[in-house]
């Protein structure tokens, strides 16, 4: 179990119960660390670990035959090399929507409302206002960019706001429809929307899906949310549209090159992520470090589905949650 932190250990030691052999590792997967895998019969692994072709290789050299991500997104695995070296790879495909949407809405009042702000003003017996003012969401244009398992409950949380809920998805959802969303096209999103949230898979199609021209196409002082994959957004695009002012917010739970700072403490050695520390610098981004799915229920469901997984890989045939 590759990069596990003590609430991994805790939360997959509880829903194994003693089914499997169980070995916890804090470091990450990398072509360094893949033979410390030596001699397993599968690996478990999270967002940033790395399974490239090479580490791939590496796993199944040393007698690995499936992989069992503890994440929904798996744009971070070289699947045909995974069929090659005839590894199965499995996955968790939903453990929680609502811990994601919800922490996309927080992110989103806490922007529009300046709580980072205001926490740290009272905190100095500094009780001013001015700085502070935002808007009301009620009413608001709200587009949601892929509406699967998250994006649905994130457009069902907004549609409860008053929200007038846009979205785009290649397959759009009769669930979300009677709901109260409607379905436009991509530039139409663009154009409409005061609010833009991300809940799409990171893939070719996806890739910096906001760039300098779908920001230039965007309503000045736009919103722009993204829990789900970092590199949707490119964020020198970004960073100059916030420069300008032609996006007013940036909520982010994901970074384009979060793989070298997330999940750990750095707080005692200088960051040499020039692009990360000039979006820190601005007043109106508000930035966590891939927290959206850390919520207790996730956190067990996550747990659950893994053992469940590594349990059919065990027993051989059908993989409920294969990824092909
Ligand atoms: P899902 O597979 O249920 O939904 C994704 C939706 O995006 C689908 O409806 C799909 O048709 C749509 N889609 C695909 N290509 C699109 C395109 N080009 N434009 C618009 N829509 C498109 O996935 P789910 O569970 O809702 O997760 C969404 C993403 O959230 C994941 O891919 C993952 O990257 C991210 N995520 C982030 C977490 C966090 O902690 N911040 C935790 C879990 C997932």
């Amino acid at each position: 179990m590759f990069s596990t932190k003590p609430y991994d250990e805790e939360s997959l030691r509880a829903a194994n119960n003693g089914m499997h052999e169980l070995v916890f590792l804090e470091t990450r997967l990398s072509v360094d660390t893949a033979a410390l895998a030596n001699g397993a019969d599968a690996i478990c692994a999270f967002v940033n670990d790395d399974l490239g072709a090479e580490v791939l290789s590496r796993l199944s050299s040393g007698g690995v035959r499936a992989i069992a991500l503890r994440s929904t997104g798996f744009n971070h695995v070289d699947l045909d090399q995974a069929k090659a070296l005839g590894i199965s790879v499995v996955r968790v495909p939903a453990y929680s929507p609502h811990a994601v949407a919800e922490h996309t809405v927080a992110l989103l009042l806490a922007l529009n409302r300046k709580l980072h702000r205001a926490y740290n003003r009272v905190r100095e017996n500094n009780f001013a206002l001015p700085g502070l003012l935002g808007f009301d969401v009620y009413g608001r244009t709200v587009g949601v960019i892929g509406t699967g398992a998250i994006g649905a409950v994130f457009a069902n949380i907004m549609i409860g706001f008053g929200c007038n809920v846009i979205a785009v998805d290649p397959y759009p959802s009769d669930v979300c429809v009677n709901a109260g969303v409607t379905y436009v096209t991509r530039d139409e999103l663009f154009q409409r929307s005061e609010i833009v949230s991300l809940h799409c898979p990171l893939n070719d199609t996806t890739r910096h899906i906001i760039d300098e021209a779908s920001l230039s196409a965007m309503k000045a002082g736009v919103m722009i949310l993204n829990t789900s994959r970092g590199a949707l957004v490119d964020t020198v695009a970004v960073i100059d549209a916030l420069k300008s002012g032609q996006v007013g917010y940036l909520g982010l739970d994901v970074y384009e090159e979060e793989g070298p700072l997330f999940f750990q403490d750095l707080s005692n050695t200088v960051v040499g992520d020039d692009v990360f520390s000039r979006l820190l610098t601005f007043p109106n981004v508000l930035i966590t470090a891939h927290q959206g799915f850390f919520t207790a229920e996730a956190l067990a469901n996550i747990a659950a589905t893994t053992i469940a997984n590594l349990t059919e890989v065990t027993v051989g045939g059908h993989l409920t949650h294969e990824v092909r």
